[in-house]
This record gives C-alpha cells, structure tokens and sequence, in this order.
C-alpha cells in the first residue's frame, strides 16, 4: 500500500468539479448523495429526485473521469441519488446546465428537445437530455467513419437505446426518440417525427439545414484542465473526518478491516453504493471503505483458460470484456458464452446504473440478502469460480458453493470471480463432434431491463449426434434457475442427471420437465408461483425443445452423407433462428407517423409552435417547487401515516433516540390553532381531514407530520415512528365494496351528477335472441406516477398571513383549505403555483394537504416549512384510480345487435367524498359510446375504510370504455362472430347518439366517429392486417397475434375559468390564467391566443406579438376563482377568458388607434401602447369566462387500431402497431394536441397492460417505487406508432373550433387489451386442438393490467406440457 501512496500526496478534503466549477468539500456526512449535494449546495437543480432509487433516471449526470497514466478521459452517467458524494472525489460532473442556457445559449440537445415537442411537464427532461448527451460523446470516441457536417457519430439504434433507463410520464416517448434520432448519423430524415423545424414537403437538405447544428468539434469539455493538473498531483483521498476509507492494497484493506473489529466500530464496504436502491439501509454506519481503489479488486484477466474479473469492475466495464474477447484467441464456442453472458448483463437495471454497479456488489447482494441477482444465475450455469478474502485469508470457492454457504459477514470481501472458457474439447469429458450449446433467459416486464424478472435461467449442454443415429445425445448439461422466489440461483441436478446421457425426444423432454417442474417451486410468499413455475419449463423447452424434433433429419442427414458436424452446426444456426427468439421483434419504436392538418385561420392559434419554456426545461432553468432555494430557518416535513384500517390512536413513538436526530417537531390534529379545523382538503362534496383525530380511519391517512432540520431527518424520523394503535371495542372497518353495500355505506350522489337511464330495459331484454345474466368485471386503481411527487413551501408572512408554493391543479382550493385549517381570512394566504412536473389529477385535490401541513407547521413554529414527499409515502398517500365491481346483463339479437345492457357498479371510494360522486355520471358518458338499445344502471359510490381515491387522468371514463369493450368481447365470443362486426353494429347513428347523449350530441356533421372508422381501417390497413394475422396464427405454434379496433365517444364539461390580460408600458404583455401548466401546453394555447386575439386590432408590429407575451405564474391573490385544472377542457377555456379580456382592451385601443391613424396614417402596437399609457387607458382587463350552459357539454370522438403478439411461453405482450385518428377540432396548436394524444394513449396502455398498485389485506399500499411500479418505458410502447389528428373544421359552440385532447386518448388503449385478448384465444383455441379433452372458452375474462402472469395463464400455464402429450401421442 505504502509504495502506491508514496508517490503521490494525499488529499484531505473532497475535490471535484460540477459543469467546470471546483468544489473543495472538507466536511461531510459519508451518506451524503451526490444529488443530496448538487441540489442543497449548488445552483446546479437540473437533477431531479424523483424515485430515489435508481430507477427512473431523473437524477443523471455526466460523470468524467480522468486517467493521467493514458491521459484519457471516461464518461459515463450515473444516477445520482444513489452516487454517494465520497466517491466522486477527483471526477468532473455535467448536468445539462453544463451544455448551455438561455443566457449563453441552449445547447442543441436542449433545441431539438424542444423542437421535436418532446418534453412536456418536463421534469424527466434533464436527465433525458445527459443520456443523450453521454452518448454523443462517447459515440465520438468510436473509431467510425466521420458522419455528415451537423450529425454525430451515433447510431438510430443507440440513440433510441441512450433513453432506455429514462422515466417520463407525459410523452409517451415517441417524441423523445425522434429528438434522439435526429442526431444519428444514419438516420433517415424522412423518419423524424413532426417537429418545429422544418415543413413537410421540405428536402432533406432544406430539413438538415433547419436543425440546431451539432458541432462536433464543438464539444462541451466534461473534464476540466485544472482539475486534471489536481489529479495528478494528489489523487489519494484521506477523509478520516467524514469517516471516509479509500484503502488502495489488500493489506491496508485488512487493516482497516481489523481495526474495525478491534476497536468494535461499524464499517460498511461499498463500490457503486446502488445497492442502495433496493435495500434503502437505514443503518447508520460508522466509517464507508471505499474499495474502487485497490488494484486486487479491479482488474479484468485473461488467458486460455478463461477470464477472471475483479469484484469491483462495474457491470458495463465486465460486459465490454466480455465483448471484447478477441474470437482468434478462442474457440468460437467459448466466445460464444461470453456473449451471451454480455448480452443478458445489458438488460441489468439501466445504462447509468450498469456504469457504476460492481459485479462484486451484485453477487454479495446475492449471497448476503437472497437478491435476486441475474448475474449469480448466469455465472451459475458456466461453473464460475469466486474468490472470497477473510482476515488474511484467500479461498476459491466454486460459485455454487459461495450462495449456498451462511451470509457473508461484514468483514469477508470477494475479491474476483473467473469464468471459465467453454470448448467442449477442453472442458467436458470429449466426445467428438460436439459442440455447446448456451443459452440465457429472462422474463421481465420489460424487454430492454430496468425491471427484475420474474424468473431468469442460463443453461450450458454439450451435445452430439447419438451413436445410434436415431438423435441427439446430451453429453453433459448444467441448468441454472434463479430469481423466481428462491433464495439464491440454483442448478437444477436431478433434472440435469435426468438428461446427461439421453438422447433427446418428447418424451425424454417431457419426463425432464415434469422433474423440473417439481424443482422449480417459489418459496411461500412469491407472487404468481405457478407462473414462474411455467417459465422454467418454457426456456428448458425453448433450450432444448427444437432438438427433440431432429430425429428425423438425424437419420436423413447420414443417409444424404452430410457429416453430423454440419449438421450440428445447423442445428445451432436453426435454434438462433428459432421461432422464440424474442430478439426478431425491434426491442424499440421502429416506425412513426404523424398527420396533421394545419390551419392559419386564427393566425398565430392553430401553428405547431414550440411548447413555452420547453428549452428551458430541458437546460435544468425552469424553476419547480423544489427548486425554489430554501429560504432562511427553514424546515423540512414528513408524514407519518397509519398502517391500520380503523384503530385508537394511543400515541406515536420512535423505534430509537437517534431517530429523533434533527426533529423539531411532531404535528398531528391536536396542533390545528384554536379557530381553525382540522381540513386537508374540499371539494363540492366535502371536506378531508388532515390528520386522523384519536382515530385512524384507513391505512394510509395521515397521522402526524414530522419537522426536522433536514428532509433526510424528517424522511428518516417519519420512517422509524411508531403509532401504537387499540382497537377494541370497534367494529370491523368496511374493506370491500360487498362489506359496504351490507353495511350501506355509501356516498350520496347529487341529482346532477345522476346521469339518465335510457330506453325501457325490460323490453330490449324481452327482444334480445340470446341473454349474458350477471356476468362480473373487476377493476383495480392505478398510480400517477408523476415524475415529481408532491410538494410544497410554506412561507409565513407579516401580520398572520401564509405564502404557500405548492405543485397543485387546484391553488384555489388549497387556498381556501389553508386559511380554514389555520383558522384565518382567506386574503391572509396566497397560494402561488408555477408549473407542475406532471399531475395527471394526482395533485388536483391529494396535493392540499401536503400544501396545509407545510403551512400549518410554518405556522406553529414560526418559520418556512417544506416538503418533498419522498416516493413511498407518495404512493401510500395517493389513492389513485377508483378500483370497482361491475355485475353486468346483456341481451343481444342473433346478428349481434346489443338491445340492452343492465349494469351494477360498486366504486370503491375509500373514506371521504374527494371527487367521488362525479363518477357515475363520468361513467355512463363514456359508456354510452355504442348504442346499447336500452341501458340502465345502478352505480354506488361506497364509503369504505380504504384509502381516498381520487380523480387521475380520465376518472371513471377509462374503466367504462373497458366496460363497453368486454360487454361487446362477450357477445361477440358467445355469438363466435368477429368482435369487430359486433363493434360496428353497434356504433351510434346520430339519432341513437341524440337519445343516449341528449343535449350535447351537436350537429350531425360534427358527429365524426362513422368517418374516423371508417378512415382509420384505410389508413391502418385493418381488414388486410386482420387476414394476414390470421395466417400468422395458422403457421406459429408459440405466437400468436391479435388485432382491435375500437371507437370512443368521450363527453367533456366546459367549466368557468378567470383571465387577465396586461399591457405593460414597453408594449409586451402579461397574461395570468386560472388554469395551471402541467405540461399540457395551457400557457403556449394562451400565448397564442392572446397574440391573435390582440393582433385584432389592426396596426403594425403585431406580427411578432407571440414574442411579446408571457404567462406567468398562478397567484391566488391575484387572480381568484381559478379553478380546478382537470377534465382536458382548462387549456380551452383559458383561452377563452384570454380571448375576451384581449377583446376588452382591444375595445379601450380602438378610440385611440382610430385617432391616431387619422393622425398619422398609420400605427405601430409600441406607439399605441405608448399613447394609451399616456392617456390613462385601463390597460389590464380581467374577465371570469362562464361557458353558456347550452354550448358547455361536448363530445369528443376517435379509434384506435392495435395489433399485439403474444409469446406462449412467456405471456409477455409486444405491442407490434396502434394507429389512432382523433378528432381535435380545429386545434389550437396541433404539436400540443399530438404530444397529449401520443402521451394519454401510452399511459393508458400503462393501465390496460403493466400497472398493478396492490394493497395488503389491511388496505395499505404496498407497492412501494419504481421497482414494483411499472409504467411503460421506451421498449414497451407500439413499435409502430401512427397518430392522424383530424381537423374536423368549424365547430360553432367551441372556442376557435377546438376540441380537447388530454384525457380522451387514452381510453383509445383499451385496443391494446382487446388486441391481447384476441391472441390469448388463438391460444387456447389451439391449446384445445391438442387437447380435445380440454374445451374452449372463448368467454373468458381477462383481467386489466394484463401483466405477463395473467396473460401466460390464460393462454395455459401447462401449454409445452400438452404440446408434448401431443406429440408423444402422434399429433392425434
Ligand atoms: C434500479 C436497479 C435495478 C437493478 N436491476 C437488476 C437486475 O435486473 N438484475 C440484477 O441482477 N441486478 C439488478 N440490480 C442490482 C445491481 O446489479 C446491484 O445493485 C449492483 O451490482 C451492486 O453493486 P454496487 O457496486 O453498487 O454495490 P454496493 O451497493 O456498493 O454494495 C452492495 C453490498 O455489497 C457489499 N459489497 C460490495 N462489494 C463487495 C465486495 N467486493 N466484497 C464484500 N462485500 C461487498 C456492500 O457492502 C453492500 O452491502 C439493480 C440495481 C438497481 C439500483
Ligand atoms: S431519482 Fe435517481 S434514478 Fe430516479
Ligand atoms: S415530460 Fe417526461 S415526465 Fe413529464
């Protein structure tokens, strides 16, 4: 150790550079993140903290390092909520306030970002843009030919990739690629989606010309020259004081090991610290042994007989070893493995987390805590050998041994791990003619990683022609199978006994998979076991399957003389070229179309004009609650919230002392101020309390909100309180909608939310040839998952008054809801709220209390009080979707003809009113879309001891748009007709549209929806693709596709809206508005809408007034009567009240302007301005837009057509192609209205396909962040994805003939699930030709999401069993 620390000095205090700036740390706590720092301590607050665990790539960087040895900088992005601060010492960091500004300039990743429409509420946008920008450079350190001027050398297929590990709610991601893409050297233009920068039928060289030009000589410098001088100097870190090891020998490791143990103080080894992630360790340590540095640990070896990595080599680094293996070196088989083993470690978690995770990390992970690790199975199958460091001893273990032996303890180190080198002449018993098969397999919810499986396998075989010739003989096999709910990876011994020896047929094949059946069984606890149970036997038969069917050519082989080395060469081309291989499918979006159908009728309203402050998004400036500074003493809150359904609360403790560090103060119901009451949140309906009184009433309200120095200590405090609960004497807490309907607990619903029944229901059911009684749906709820949780900055004031910044859809009512609680006026409180990082009616009425705690603490203690709810408490809090039981009838006539439906709804409500009682009449608008004869329904909201569920994008529209499709499903499947005919026979006439949506129908040429169906089976090629899908289905015995279309009538309420328009004395304007940017473009409409709206007034210089405008932020005190953004019509009707008050001052202007023409013959809008002000002219007009009650209900219409292909051993779903026409009116700005329809649709599909938010039995959500939570990612929307936004013309009772776009689309999703349904019964229909004994149900449910489990279920769990039997009995 001495000799590596001799020759250079050491350093005692962190030394780092973030975007060029040196940082000089001396003191700090060693669990401080690097996002931790960068957010509290710089101006630096482009990396956002979203999950907080890896997951979501909100908070990535640029990390640099410098090699002064080759002089060679590395880069590479990490996430930085998991980056410990310690470990950053000597690396440069850029965030993508690095790349530029609007000062100096964006840089053109934030310009095309904003140009390709591809960042929304932006919030993901940063780290979007520092995976892009990590790749550019190091796609510029390739040895690739030079690309064109103004391209990089990057590829289509990595640029797509760079955004893998990226989150973003709001997209939908098709956008974000095109932006990627559209630096790709081989990039073809014509494939870049619609974008600000160019027109349609521009050339290619007019569109390259257009596009922000990427300079590559240009190139921001991550590492700065200073801090390389630094690093060659000094580069050995001694941070004894932040309690900070850096050993860089194994002896000096051990001696700080043995120190440890003498002097009995804790120490924690770490590398990467990602482990972090998934363990979230609230344990305090006492010093953190960095171990990146010892050469021992780091190193990567190779030679003849394998390759040995060292423990702390990052997961990126061992997969490009892995990679790099020279194939003149090896037999090609042994390359082969290795490949294999790179390419299954790049579906490991995400891009930046592969970059600084440790193999080493990973396996202790494995061994110490049962994680269930990939690496471990993989290296399992290849007999892998680790070696383990104790005290001063070294062991080599094999790596079967090393999972199986008790946990590793604190102060063992795995040093390195070696594979072997597989050539079967070297490692097997020989025979000659063999080769290796190898294979890895993982089933995850997403095909590019960032999702743990639900089962991973690797299995390694030798094989040969038998002696006999009558097949192939298994020399020797090795099966590993890991992750499916067992403690470690295990080989699978019998079953490998079983096989070693054997020649291979389906009959072998099945005994072997009735062995392992047996084997692999989930430990108690495991979700979906049978399922996983089913995975194994699908890889082993997917692995070995295709060598059971080549008895036959064995034998035709020696017969046509070809030598069995070709043969089994063949062999092994045929099974890479199988009919399983996942790989066929494009992993990412492969094609997209955009049509739209521009108007400059409105000039500048109606352009696809860039969404207002989306480069400053992107560049990291736009400020976000959390990203105001802190002011001055203030404090930091967390909820505690209760575990229990219905208890006494007794008190509240904490599990320690230390627990308690930093805690201020603990406030629950019993600190509201006398005068005040206890309200967290109110609606029309009702108000919330903000905490429980002396009873919890649900698992999950809140109890107590801790106040503390620091968020870490309040997160901290809030994580270790304990409630202590009683609950006797009380009765049992409702915790079904059934217990409800027994005990009558339900909300009542107020007349005007009741929607009408329609048609006389005893008749249509008397008509009907056929009759579907009491069948049953079930319905569960859905997260937000918006990338920002909720949050909030209270701020007291002079004389009893609040500032509250607040990220909320609805500042009014928090307004409101804070001046009671306080017990104050409501002009003491000002609500004040800039932009939101997406909300999706998640912080609609759930954000008041977060926003009241703050200000009833701040209150208390007389000093600012903030939160930002970290994510598991935001899941815990945050109710979401309205999980329900519907019980439906249904009689239809022979042809398919629906003559009524009869519907029983339970909506689970949870325990107070939110925004509950609108969802019966949400419900039945929706449902309504086809013509159901008679429909009658019985909907009850119930009152449950579950938590509140509120509005989230679409609230009761979504499910009833399933409702629809599964009633028309059955009749279809009950009739055996095509789903499709039944869907067309049923779609509304306009006269049927009249009696089921009375008053809001309009005029027949606004009725749409005959036209999109009948232009979208064109343009999607439906009724071609429907043959072709059914010959695919003929000749694919393991895949099988599906295909859908289905419509959408979506009733929307137009609700009144405040504006105010002001002129300021250098003739820009400002603009306020009640509604609240989310992302969905409100302040771009109102831009634009107030510079047409002005420009009405006819002088010079309006041209350009676009530039002239700005929206600023939501004051309650300075506009009231605000509203709730929600219901997709705030954008419009915002417009709206713009539009009048820019009439009223246009009124004002006229007289002068008329004078001073006459004066001057003509007149520019600055001189105008300029003489209004002198003449006292009112310059700002405030109006509150009343929608008149015959124009405020509308209808809004589109369809989708989606094709899935489902893989039968598996279940997992790939969305091959949705195509969707809507219907947007005349659209105030088309680029926004796309970004909504492509956003809604893939958030829908989040709901229809991957989201499961389950609760215990209690009630308590347990899905806790983004490792349970699964949104859609860029691998899981359509491959193809084709959007049409129909221009339908002029709309007389709309504002500029708009129509709204953010919540209809994604009920379009539901073509998704209906596509997926028609693959299942391919399946089962084929299931039941093997298997006549079986019979087919074509009336199945399929439940929503339809994860992978349900969807392998239904098609058979048991499918490669009965295709065996099926064999083996000689297809009978
Ligand atoms: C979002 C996310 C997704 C992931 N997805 C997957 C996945 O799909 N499949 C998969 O297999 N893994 C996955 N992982 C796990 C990941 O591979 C591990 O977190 C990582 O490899 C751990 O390495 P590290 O260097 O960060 O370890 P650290 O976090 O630094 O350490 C982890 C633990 O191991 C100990 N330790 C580390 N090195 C040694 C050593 N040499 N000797 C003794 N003890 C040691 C540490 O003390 C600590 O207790 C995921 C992780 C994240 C964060
Ligand atoms: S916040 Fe770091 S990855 Fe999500
Ligand atoms: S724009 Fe991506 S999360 Fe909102």
């Amino acid at each position: 150790m001495e000799e590596h620390r001799e020759s250079r000095s050491s350093r005692n205090s962190l030394v780092f550079a973030v975007n060029g700036e040196r940082f000089d740390v001396s003191s700090v706590d060693p669990s401080t993140t690097l996002l931790e720092f960068l957010r509290s301590h710089t101006r630096f607050k482009s990396v956002k903290l979203s999950c907080g665990e890896g997951g979501c790539g909100a908070c990535l960087v640029l990390l640099s390092k410098y090699n002064p040895e080759l002089d060679q900088v590395d880069d590479f992005t990490v996430s930085s909520c998991l980056t410990l601060l310690c470990s950053v010492n000597g690396c440069s960091i850029t965030t993508t306030e690095g790349l530029g500004n609007s000062k100096v300039g964006f840089h053109p990743i934030h310009q095309r970002f904003a140009g390709f429409h591809a960042s929304q509420c932006g919030f993901c946008t940063p780290g979007m843009c520092v995976s892009l920008f990590s790749a550019l450079v190091n796609a510029e350190k390739r040895h690739r030919p030079q690309p064109p001027p103004g391209f990089s050398k990057l590829t289509v297929s990595e640029a797509e990739k760079a955004i893998a590990g990226n989150l973003c709610r709001c997209t939908g991601y098709r956008s974000v690629v095109d932006a990627c893409k559209s630096f790709a050297a081989d990039v073809d233009m014509e494939d870049l989606g619609f974008n600000a920068f160019w027109g349609k039928q521009e050339s290619k060289e007019v569109k390259i010309s257009r596009l922000p030009l990427w300079k590559r000589n240009d190139q921001i410098c991550t590492f700065p020259e200073f801090l390389k001088k630094e690093n060659k100097s000094a580069a050995f870190l001694d941070l004894e004081r932040c309690c900070w090891l850096s050993p860089v020998s194994i002896p000096e490791l051990q001696s700080l090991l043995e120190n440890a143990d003498n002097n009995q103080y804790s120490v924690k080894l770490v590398v990467g610290n990602t482990g972090m992630g998934y363990y979230k360790e609230v344990e305090h340590f006492d010093k953190y042994i960095d171990i990146r540095h010892i050469p021992e640990l780091s190193f990567i070896r190779r030679d003849q007989t394998g390759i040995e990595i060292g423990a702390t080599v990052t997961i990126s680094k061992a997969i490009e070893a892995l990679k790099e293996q020279d194939e003149g070196d090896f037999h090609s088989e042994g390359v082969m493995v290795f490949k294999k083993i790179a390419d299954h470690m790049e579906k490991i978690a995400t891009r930046s987390i592969r970059n600084s995770a440790s193999v080493g990390g990973n396996l202790v992970m494995a061994q110490r805590n049962n994680f269930p690790s990939d690496i471990s199975t993989i290296l399992l199958s290849v007999d892998a050998v680790i070696t383990v460091m104790t005290g001063h001893k070294c062991e080599k273990l094999m790596l079967e041994e090393f999972l199986e032996s008790s946990p590793l303890d604190a102060k063992s180190v795995l040093i390195s791990f070696k594979i072997p080198y597989w050539d079967p002449c070297r490692n097997i018993t020989s025979e000659t003619n063999s080769i290796i098969l190898f294979e890895t397999y993982r089933a995850a919810l997403r095909p590019l990683g960032n999702a743990l499986p639900h089962l991973n396998a690797a299995f390694l075989a030798e094989i040969s022609p038998s002696e006999m010739g009558d097949g192939i003989k298994i020399n020797s096999c090795q099966l590993a199978f890991g992750a499916y709910g067992t403690r470690h990876a295990i080989r699978a011994r019998k079953v490998e006994d079983f096989l070693i020896g054997k020649v291979l047929n389906f009959s072998v094949l099945y005994e072997a998979i009735k062995l392992l059946e047996a084997f692999v069984v989930p430990e108690d606890g495991t979700s979906s076991p049978a399922f996983r149970s089913s995975l194994a036997v699908g890889f082993l038969f997917q692995f070995l399957g295709f060598l059971a069917e080549v008895e036959t050519e064995i034998s035709s082989a020696q017969v046509d003389g070809y030598s069995n080395t070709m043969l089994l060469k063949a062999l092994k081309m045929k099974q890479n070229d199988d009919q399983f291989d996942q790989t066929k499918f494009p992993t990412l979006l492969s094609s997209a179309k955009q049509v739209l159908e521009l108007s400059r009728k409105y000039y500048p309203v109606g352009e696809p004009i860039i969404k207002s402050g989306a480069a400053l998004q992107a560049s990291g400036e736009a400020v976000y609650v959390d990203d105001i500074p802190s002011p001055a003493n203030c404090l930091y809150g967390a909820f505690v919230c209760s575990t229990k359904p219905l208890a006494r609360i007794k008190g509240i403790e904490f599990k320690s002392k230390s627990a308690t560090h930093g805690v201020s103060a603990l406030i629950s119901y019993k600190e509201i101020p006398d005068g005040g009451a206890n309200v967290g949140s109110k609606t029309i309906f009702g108000a919330e309390p903000l905490f429980a009184d002396e009873l919890t009433r649900y698992a999950g309200q809140r109890v107590a909100f801790v106040v503390a120095d620091t968020q870490k200590n309040a997160d901290r405090a809030a994580n270790l309180a304990v409630v202590d609960y009683d609950m006797e004497n009380l009765e049992p807490p409702i915790l079904s909608v059934e217990e409800a309907v027994e005990r009558s607990s339900f909300f009542e619903v107020p007349p005007i939310f009741s929607p009408k029944q329609v048609g006389d229901i005893l008749k249509g059911m008397d008509e009907a040839d056929h009759k579907i009684l009491s069948a049953e749906i079930k319905l569960g709820s859905q997260y937000y998952f918006y990338m920002e949780t909720q949050t909030a900055l209270a701020v007291p004031d002079e004389d009893n008054c609040m500032v509250v910044y607040s990220s909320i859809q609805c500042p009014e009512f928090a307004h409101a809801t804070i001046a009671r609680c306080l017990g104050i006026p409501e002009h003491n409180v000002r609500v004040i709220t800039r932009r939101v990082g997406g909300g999706f009616g998640g912080k609609a009425i759930k954000a008041m209390p977060v926003a009241t705690a703050c200000a009833l603490a701040a209150y208390k203690l007389c000093r600012p009080v903030r939160i930002y709810v970290n994510r598991k408490t935001d899941m815990i809090m945050a109710g979401g979707r309205h999980p329900m039981k519907i019980t439906y009838s249904v009689g239809f006539k022979s042809n398919g003809k629906i003559m009524a439906l009869q519907l029983k709804i339970l909506i689970d409500a949870g325990l107070s009113a939110d925004i509950s009682p609108i969802m019966p009449r949400n419900m039945m608008c929706t449902l309504k879309k086809y013509d159901w004869g008679a429909l009658h329904f019985d909907i009850k909201v119930c009152r449950t001891n579950l938590p509140n569920r509120s509005a989230m994008r679409a609230p009761g529209e979504v499910q009833a748009s399933f409702i629809a499709e599964a009633v028309i499903e059955h009749v279809a499947s009950t009739l055996s007709m095509e789903v499709d005919s039944v869907r067309n026979i049923n779609l509304h006439t306009y006269n049927s549209l009249n009696l089921f949506y009375e008053g809001c129908a309009g005029e027949l040429m606004e009725y749409t929806l005959p036209s999109i169906w009948d232009k979208l089976s064109l343009s999607s090629s439906f009724k071609q693709r429907t043959e072709m899908i059914k010959e695919f289905n003929r000749s694919n015995l393991w895949r099988k596709k599906g295909i859908s279309r289905v419509p959408i009538v979506h009733e929307v309420t137009v609700r009144p809206t405040p504006g105010k328009v002001s002129i300021l004395s250098d003739a820009s304007v400002v603009v306020e508005v009640g509604g609240i940017e989310l992302g969905q473009g409100l302040w771009t409409k109102a831009k634009q809408m107030a510079a047409f709206a002005l420009s009405s007034i006819l002088c010079g210089g309006t041209v350009d007034l676009l530039e002239k405008v700005r929206v600023v932020q939501t004051d309650t005190l300075s506009l009231i009567q605000g509203g709730f953004t929600a219901g997709s019509t705030t954008s419009e009707s915002s417009c709206e009240a713009i539009r009048l008050c820019c009439n009223i001052l246009v009124e004002r202007l006229t007289p002068i302007r008329e004078r001073l023409l006459e004066q001057m013959g003509s007149i520019n809008w600055e001189t105008l301005i300029q003489q209004a002000y002198m003449q006292a002219v009112n310059l700002s007009a405030n109006t509150l837009f009343v929608p008149d009650l015959s124009s405020m209900l509308y209808l809004n219409y589109g369809a989708a057509v989606s094709e899935v292909e489902v893989n039968l051993l598996t279940g997992e779903t790939t969305i091959l192609r949705s195509d969707i026409v809507y219907d947007c009116g005349q659209s105030l700005n088309p680029a926004v209205d796309l970004g909504q329809i492509e956003g809604a649709f893939v958030q829908g599909i989040g709901f229809f396909m991957f989201e499961e938010y389950p609760t215990n039995s209690d009630g308590l959500v347990v899905s806790e962040g983004s490792w349970t939570y699964k949104i859609p990612t860029v691998d899981t929307i359509p491959k193809k994805f084709n959007v049409e936004i129909l221009n339908s013309g002029h709309h007389r009772n709309r504002v500029l003939s708009s129509k709204a776009s953010g919540e209809p689309p994604l009920l379009l999703a539901v073509s998704v699930h209906c596509a997926t349904r028609a693959a299942i019964r391919e399946a089962r229909q084929q299931l039941q030709s093997w298997n006549k004994s079986k019979g087919f149900d074509s009336t199945f449910n399929l439940e929503v999401p339809a994860t992978m489990p349900i969807v392998k279920e239904l098609c058979g769990l048991d499918y490669v069993e009965m295709y065996l039997q099926w064999r083996i009995n000689g297809r009978k």
